[in-house]
């Protein structure tokens, strides 16, 4: 029975490696907002800061390390005896992921449409896109999963593709940004509209997707142009009489105040 519990088991560790090999998912920060907010063993951080206070501990640890700002907490928390019961409590692991909140360290996701996330078209079968740039907006590396990490939802006529290297699999240093282009070519007209929703997963924190919803249409039929005038000599087209129209005012004016035997200016 042995040799069969020791398979057994090997297989089942096995099988949780392959699922978690696909997206590498960073928790610091998140196991760390769970410490200050909710269950820090005795008391939370949150407790006896607020979230302005938080914002003003972000900018300061803005460019420390992890390993910085938890040096300055533990000092904190030396001469600050409520704080010290609190931090002192957690485990070494638990410093580093309370210290990686503080300095707001992960990485982080956000898209931007060029020239828009609403595409349109004026017939089937003609086809037009748009750039998506995703960009890493955090402070730690974000990192596109390998396995499906860039797709459309749904069976809506829209086709995803990288720019350059694109973006699947890619890492994204702070700042850093990538591409991919989604392209509407519908060969059946929709009801209203197609809609598909871009999904890029990645290991942000603490939302690990960026989704982009995406809609494409058939634009209307430009409109009939005006009817020609039936005027005998035709009326003037409206932007020419705009033009002409000030240039007659201008000369009546210039004519009336070159007149100085006018009456009706001499009594006034
Ligand atoms: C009993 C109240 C209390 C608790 C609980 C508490 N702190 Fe503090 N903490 C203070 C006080 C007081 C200071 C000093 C004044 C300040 O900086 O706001 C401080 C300062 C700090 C600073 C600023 C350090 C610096 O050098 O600027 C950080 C960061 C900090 N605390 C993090 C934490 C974290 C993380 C926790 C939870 C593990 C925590 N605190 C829990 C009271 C508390």
């Amino acid at each position: 029975m042995q040799p069969t519990h020791s398979l057994l088991f090997k297989a089942s560790t096995a099988a949780i490696v392959l699922l978690a090999a696909p997206v590498t998912h960073a928790v610091d920060w998140t196991a760390g907002r769970a410490l200050w907010d909710t269950q820090s063993p005795t008391g939370r951080c949150a407790d006896c800061h607020d979230a302005a206070r938080l914002t003003a501990m972000r900018t300061t640890f803005a460019g420390s390390t992890v390993a910085q700002t938890r040096t300055r907490i533990q000092a904190a928390a030396t001469s600050v005896s409520g704080m010290g019961v609190t931090f002192n409590a957690l485990s070494n692991a638990q410093k580093d992921q309370v210290a990686t909140y503080v300095a707001d360290i992960r990485a982080e996701g956000n898209v931007t449409a060029n020239p828009s996330a609403t595409l349109s078209i004026s017939a089937v079968n003609q086809s037009t896109s748009t750039v998506i740039t995703l960009f890493n907006t955090g402070r730690a590396p974000l990192i596109v999963a390998t396995n499906n990490g860039v797709r459309l939802s749904g069976t809506a006529p829209f086709l995803v593709a990288g720019v350059g290297s694109g973006c699947l699999a890619q890492t994204l240093a702070p700042g850093g940004s990538c591409q991919v282009r989604v392209t509407y070519q519908p060969t059946v007209a929709p009801t209203t509209q197609h809609q598909t929703t871009l999904t890029i997963e990645h290991n942000g924190e603490p939302a690990n997707t960026t989704t982009l919803a995406i809609t494409g249409a058939i634009s209307a039929a430009p409109p009939p142009p005006p009817p020609a005038s039936n005027g005998g000599g035709g009326a003037l087209p409206f932007a020419l009489w705009a033009a002409l129209l000030p240039a007659g005012l201008l000369a009546r004016r210039t004519r009336r105040s070159a007149a100085p035997s006018d009456p009706k200016r001499g009594t006034q």
